[in-house]
């Protein structure tokens, strides 16, 4: 459904954006992942039409949006950064306006407002002029406008900037519930977001991209991915590491915490060791010595940590 190749934006001799790839299939919500400034919401704009890009291609619906912008747009729906509104208009006018805008009328357009209405919960505010509505609710109303179409494609710049977390829970599940019909994009730089509605990931830091795949992937490139968190009572501290340490597969283990009897440990498994496999064979060890295990699992790694380690602040330094 999207395809982008190369793309970049120079700004001057800075280039904002430079030589990103990747492709969005149906049923895909893609994060853009990265920190203020790495670039994102430019890539949205050349993506969208928005603004010409350098160079690189993008082809949405198999239409290059450089060459065929208008049938392209037709199939998008934006949710730009700062979404402009319309003051002076009811929430009702200004999406009959912007249906109209999309070439909807009379009884279709008022399908296409009951619908979004509904779908965004602008029902109480129908009647309400957008300049005199809460932030949040003016948010909902551009969202609300970006779908009017119910278009196959979605890019949505920070869609959960500025809300407040029941609003943003709100906005997460309306994203996710379209994502199985459509191909979405939408940046953020909200980890737990990327969590609870991608089921892929780009992470890009100084206009190139890092890292591509699905969360889970991502998180297992933490430095202590795959480690395993072992919880004892009543086993010494010292015998606890020497045994673990001298079981086949572990590279090394460090003592967490040590108080009134209890011990708890991080075990690192050796490269070789496959994920998850060494967490059956402490339990065996536990058995055999008739430890009393209290915690016993197998960290999957953290998305902040990968995060943290790969992206740079502006001053390029690595975040912490
Ligand atoms: N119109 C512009 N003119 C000059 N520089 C720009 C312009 N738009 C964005 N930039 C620069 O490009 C970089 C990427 O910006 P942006 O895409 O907004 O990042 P993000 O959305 O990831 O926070 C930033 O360094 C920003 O200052
Ligand atoms: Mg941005």
């Amino acid at each position: 459904m999207i395809e982008v190749k190369n793309l970049v934006k120079c700004f001057g001799p800075k280039r904002a954006v430079d030589g990103v790839s990747f492709t969005v299939e149906r049923g895909d919500v893609l994060g853009f992942l990265g920190p203020n400034g790495a670039g994102k919401s430019t890539s949205m704009r050349m993506i969208t039409g928005y603004i010409p890009m350098t160079s690189g291609q993008v082809t949405v619906g198999g239409m290059d949006i450089s060459k065929s912008p208008e049938e392209a747009k037709k199939l998008i729906g934006y949710l730009p950064e700062n979404a402009p509104s319309y003051p002076g208009m009811s929430v009702r006018g200004f999406l009959k306006f912007c249906a109209e805008i999309r070439g909807i009328t009379g009884s279709a357009a008022t399908r296409a407002i009951d619908r979004v209405v509904s779908l965004c919960f602008l029902d109480k505010v129908i009647h309400q002029n957008v300049d005199t509505l809460s932030k949040g609710y003016r948010h909902r109303v551009c969202f609300a406008q970006s779908i009017i179409h119910d278009p196959d494609i979605l890019i949505m710049d920070e869609p959960t900037d500025g809300l407040d977390p029941n609003q943003k829970q709100e906005v997460r599940k309306i994203i996710k519930q379209m994502g199985e019909k459509k191909a979405i994009i939408f940046s953020t730089h909200i980890l737990e977001e990327v969590e609870a509605v991608c089921n892929r990931t780009i992470i890009i830091d100084q206009g190139k991209k890092v890292e591509d795949g699905t969360p889970d992937e991502i998180k297992r490139k933490a430095l202590n991915a795959g480690s395993i968190i072992v919880g004892t009572t009543g086993v010494l501290a010292s015998e606890l590491s020497r045994k673990l340490e001298a079981l086949n597969g572990v590279d090394k283990v460090e003592v967490l915490s040590d108080s009134q009897q209890k011990v708890s440990a991080r075990v690192f498994p050796g490269a070789a060791v496959a994920f998850g496999s060494l967490a059956p064979e402490i339990y065996r060890l536990a058995a055999r010595e008739s430890w009393t295990l209290n915690e016993l699992h197998t960290d999957s790694g953290r998305l902040d940590d990968v995060f943290r380690r790969i992206t740079f602040s502006e001053t390029g330094k690595a975040k912490n």
